[in-house]
């Protein structure tokens, strides 16, 4: 699903951002980690929410919902 339309990410690209383990404790190092930038930030809520669900249960590199998230990276 598309969560930032102005730099075309989706959930699972953000996922997999936070997972590789660059830094993304905060919104701007999330873009900055997707070679893009905050533009409207319609998306900052939505963004935020997945870094949230990231405190709480982490997504760890190699994981199959690690992989899924690569693999939708690569096909789009
Ligand atoms: S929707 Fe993400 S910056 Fe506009």
């Amino acid at each position: 699903m598309i969560v930032c339309s102005c730099n075309v990410l989706s959930d699972s690209q953000i996922r997999s951002a936070i997972a590789s383990g660059t830094p993304c404790a905060r919104l701007k190092q999330v873009y900055t980690s997707l070679c893009c930038a905050a533009k409207c930030g319609r998306c900052a809520r939505a963004i935020k929410a997945i870094l949230e669900d990231h405190k709480q249960a982490p997504m760890k590199v190699g994981s199959p919902e690690a992989a899924d998230a690569a693999a939708s990276i690569s096909s789009s």
